[in-house]
């Protein structure tokens, strides 16, 4: 039976490629979009689309029994350079949404949750290459620190109440389609768009600072193959590491030079470095592997390619 799916925080950069791909593979009808603001043109006509405030619990409720959705994507949340800015706010947002959809999977209204996490989890004591699955864990942000909660908090529901919440530490993720919604990871989205418009780019982080980095259509792959893999092969109900690869923006601009010649890159790190401090370089997804198949497929270079043609792209066509 095709589930039916509220993806909550549909408009944001992850929630609108999600809402596509899972439309494609279910059907429009199968896959209703809600976000708190309006969406693109093209996301919001492609299937069934509510404007829903997630902190709301009748709200969601309501829509949940409305469509009789079976699975939720939570992907609202407010992300780590924002959430410095606004801790109180981050902590409400982050914390009452996932709460609400446990809840609601507690009392039987929904079978199944998608609830993203993040290396913010991981802290400045943390081992920083090739950081394992388990390790020391002392996050020293206010979106890290909601997302260890998170984590905690969808182990917990799983072991005392049966619910059946997957999650994925996603590490920074890079697209063109929609913008990025205020992390502290940006800057590799940012840098494409001034090289092709400006042909220069100043860094909010400095230039040897390597973080873990996935292209958007391995984070999207890797959502649904958790989500679609057999129960008992999802051993961990925190949140599994994700790797993908690892760049500093020294090594990306250079990357980036060999395309567009004339590109040039300075530094002006700010409030974001400290943050970049605390996280790991890589990460180790061996868990991810052996439990439900993971493997990413994007290298550095395919996403050079990928998001310069695809900015290129959508620079002609409006
Ligand atoms: N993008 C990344 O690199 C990254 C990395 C690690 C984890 N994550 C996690 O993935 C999830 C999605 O991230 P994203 O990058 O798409 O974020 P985003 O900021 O682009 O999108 C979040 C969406 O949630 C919506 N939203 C905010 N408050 C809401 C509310 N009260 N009710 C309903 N919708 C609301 C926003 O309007 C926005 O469209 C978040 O949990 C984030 O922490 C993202």
């Amino acid at each position: 039976m095709k589930p039916r799916i509220l993806i909550i925080g549909a408009c944001g950069q992850i929630g609108s490629e999600l809402t596509f791909t899972l439309r494609e593979k279910h059907g429009a009808d199968h896959v209703i979009a809600s976000d708190i603001r309006e969406g693109s043109a093209s996301l919001m006509q492609s299937g069934p689309f509510e404007i829903l405030d997630a902190t709301n619990y009748n709200a969601l409720e309501d829509l949940i029994l409305h469509y009789d959705v079976n699975e939720v994507y939570l992907m609202a949340a407010m992300l780590s350079g924002t959430a410095e800015k606004f801790p109180m706010k981050a902590w409400d947002l982050n914390m009452n949404t996932l709460f609400h959809v446990l809840n609601l999977a507690k009392d039987g209204k929904i079978n199944k949750i998608f609830w993203p996490s993040s290396i913010a989890v991981f802290g400045p004591s943390t081992p920083k290459d090739n950081t394992p699955q388990k390790t020391i864990m002392e996050p020293s942000t206010v979106y890290g620190i909601s997302k260890q909660t998170g984590e905690r908090w969808c182990e917990y529901y799983f072991k005392r109440y049966g619910v059946d919440v997957r999650s994925i530490r996603y590490p920074g993720l890079i697209s063109y389609k929609t913008p990025p919604g205020g992390g502290t990871t940006d800057y590799a989205i940012e840098i494409f768009h001034e090289a092709i418009k400006e042909e220069k780019y100043t860094c909010f982080l400095s230039e040897n600072t390597a973080l873990p980095m996935m292209y958007m259509d391995d984070a999207i792959n890797a959502t649904i193959a958790i989500m679609e893999a057999p129960k008992e092969q999802i051993e961990i109900r925190s949140s599994y590491n994700l790797g993908g690869i690892s760049f500093t923006p020294k090594e990306i601009s250079e990357k980036i030079q060999k395309h567009i010649p004339n590109f040039s890159i300075s530094y002006d790190p700010d409030f974001r470095q400290a943050i970049a401090d605390s996280w790991p370089s890589s990460i180790n997804d061996e868990a991810a592997q052996n439990h439900w198949n993971w493997k990413h497929s994007f290298q550095l270079e395919d996403i050079i390619e990928t998001m310069l043609n695809g900015i290129k792209q959508e620079l002609k066509a409006n």
